[in-house]
């Protein structure tokens, strides 16, 4: 009993004595069988055995509970004057920083946000932004499909896509907004592409749409330059180059300029351009010496797309609508400003790389 080193032990040895079916157990309930004064003889020894097994036995579990509550509390001992560990605080991903900034910049000249889904109707992403369903420029955008049985039954008919662009929140928003209107709509979208440093099968787009009697491309370029000067300031976090020393009063002084293209769901359509960030417009290997670089794809809003939306164009008798749209690459743009060359860096997790924001 002295010897045991655990209370499992101790129960084990008071079971084999005082159990039920223990040895002391069994002596007492025989007693029944003896003589009368042998009988009373016995009892009392045995009845003092009992007694002093069992105070034995509490000591023992008494000295026992002892050393493990002494050996808890010295393992768990706190010590009160050692350093704290300082937990690091997170911050927002440099893509979510850009975005924002974006958003103040567009909102500071009267733009609201809008957001709209991922998951996209055909309608919306292709037919209603005037991309007719056998058209070649479908294949501008690498679609991808969901398979049918994914799809809700509310949206018969109708087959679902990942968006590939945010143009569809343009008809989505005018079906629900008269104009005059100004928004930005920041988004995720998704095209079916083979990744390298500069494409990734999901990215961020931020489309414009501005809408009123009167928009017209002049408004477009007095507000993008504006946008670009004011997003590519100095006091802009991140911001850095050569190009610096042609700031004006903390903005940057960057020049646009629109090169003729093609999207069907503006008319005119246009490529934007801007002064090369890394040269300020004198030619390097980053703008392949052209001394502009390539930030967005913008237009007129093609007048199918108001009547798609439920509005008048501006070419009809009494009036109508008529406004901008454009859509930019919010990767690149966070590319751009932060001089990254590798869009996966931003999906990649890796710390080493997000904690440089
Ligand atoms: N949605 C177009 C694209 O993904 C960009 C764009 C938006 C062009 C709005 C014109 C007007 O390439």
């Amino acid at each position: 009993m002295k010897k045991a080193r655990d209370l499992k032990e101790l129960d084990r040895i008071f079971g084999k004595y005082l159990g039920k079916k223990g040895k002391i157990t069994i002596l007492l309930k025989n007693l029944k069988s003896l003589p009368k004064e042998k009988r009373k003889r016995r009892g009392k020894e045995l009845n003092l055995l009992k007694e002093f097994i069992e105070k034995e036995i509490e000591e023992k579990a008494k000295e026992i509970k002892e050393k493990l509550t002494a050996e808890i509390l010295k393992k768990e001992k706190i010590d009160i004057t050692a350093p704290g560990k300082k937990i690091s605080p997170g911050h927002l991903h440099p893509l979510t920083q850009v975005q924002r900034k974006v958003e103040e910049i567009f909102q500071s000249m009267g733009f609201s946000i809008v957001e709209g889904p991922e998951i996209e109707t055909e309608w919306y992403n292709f037919d209603a932004l005037n991309i007719p369903k056998d058209h070649p420029a479908r294949d501008m955008w690498n679609t991808l499909w969901l398979k049918p049985q994914n799809q809700k039954s509310k949206i018969k008919n109708q087959k679902l896509l990942l968006r590939t662009h945010t143009s569809p929140v343009q008809v989505r928003y005018m079906e629900k907004h008269n104009p005059p209107l100004r928004i930005i709509v920041p988004g995720r979208v998704f095209r079916h592409e083979a990744t390298d440093s500069s494409h990734e099968t999901n990215f961020y787009h931020i489309e414009g749409l501005m809408v009123d009697k009167n928009v017209s491309v002049a408004n477009f370029k007095a507000i993008i330059q504006k946008f670009y000067q004011k997003f590519f300031s100095a006091s802009a976090k991140g911001y850095g180059g050569p190009a610096e020393a042609s700031r004006e009063g903390g903005e940057r002084q960057i020049e646009i300029r629109l090169i003729p293209c093609y999207f069907p769901f503006t008319e005119p359509s246009f490529e934007v351009d801007i002064t090369c960030l890394a040269c300020g417009g004198k030619g390097c290997p980053a703008c392949q010496k052209t001394g502009w670089m390539e930030m967005m794809g913008a237009g007129m809003v093609h007048p199918a797309v108001f009547k798609n939306s439920g509005l008048t164009p501006h070419q009809y008798i009494g009036g109508g609508w008529q406004g901008f749209a454009f859509g930019m690459g919010l990767d690149r743009l966070a590319m751009m400003k932060y001089k990254i060359n590798d869009i996966r860096l931003f999906y990649s997790g890796d710390l080493r790389f997000l904690n440089q924001f």
